[in-house]
């Protein structure tokens, strides 16, 4: 049997630890906010999520988006989604706008989406402008888009941009 002392002194010891460990887990972290009201959006990391959700999710940094620029082939995997999760409808095929507006020239809704971060959270979040909440950890629905789907999605819009101008995406 344990002492006392024994237990208490490991109970000291795992506390510290957790002190140590809770910092960095909270700085940690992409902070999402919605577009609708800029509240924190709230979506986590799962057992599910490959390696590139849980890079964004720490680190706001799309993954997809250099990889697809410097891959045409590798981009049709965010196409393939585009066209799964019907944003087609809306959107077109290409993206270039049908009832919806386009996403591929640079007149963008929110200024915001000329970054990643900024174009998941309209996607993830939703809008007040008559865009649906896509995350399935958002509209509460496992049927609905998982972070990876989001991240496809949007490196792939980025390869079919066709504003000119500065691309910050790329830096
Ligand atoms: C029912 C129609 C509809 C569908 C389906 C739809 N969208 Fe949208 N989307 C909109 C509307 C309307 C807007 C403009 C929102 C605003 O101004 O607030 C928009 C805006 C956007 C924007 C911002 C475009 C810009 O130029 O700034 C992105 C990105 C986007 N949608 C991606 C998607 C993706 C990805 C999907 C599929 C998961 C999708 N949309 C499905 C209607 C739709």
């Amino acid at each position: 049997m344990l002492s006392n002392k024994a237990v208490k002194a490991t109970l000291f010891v795992s506390m510290v630890t957790l002190a140590g460990l809770m910092p960095l887990q909270a700085s940690a972290a992409c902070d999402l906010v919605s577009t609708k009201d800029n509240s924190p959006l709230n979506i986590k990391v799962v057992d599910t999520d490959t390696p590139e959700a849980k890079e964004f999710l720490t680190t706001c940094v799309n993954p997809y988006t250099k990889l697809y620029a410097a891959d045409a082939e590798k981009a049709k995997a965010g196409k393939k989604k585009f066209g799964y999760y019907s944003c087609t409808q809306c959107h077109g095929p290409n993206g270039d706008g049908q009832v919806a507006v386009s996403i591929t020239d640079d007149r963008w809704q929110y200024a915001k989406h000329a970054t990643d971060k900024g174009m998941f959270e309209t996607i993830a979040g939703g809008s007040n402008g008559g865009m649906f909440a896509w995350h399935q950890q958002v509209a509460n629905n496992p049927e609905l888009v998982p972070t990876d789907d989001i991240l496809k999605i949007v490196g792939w819009l980025r390869t079919q941009y066709k504003g000119g101008g500065d691309k910050p995406w790329l830096k």
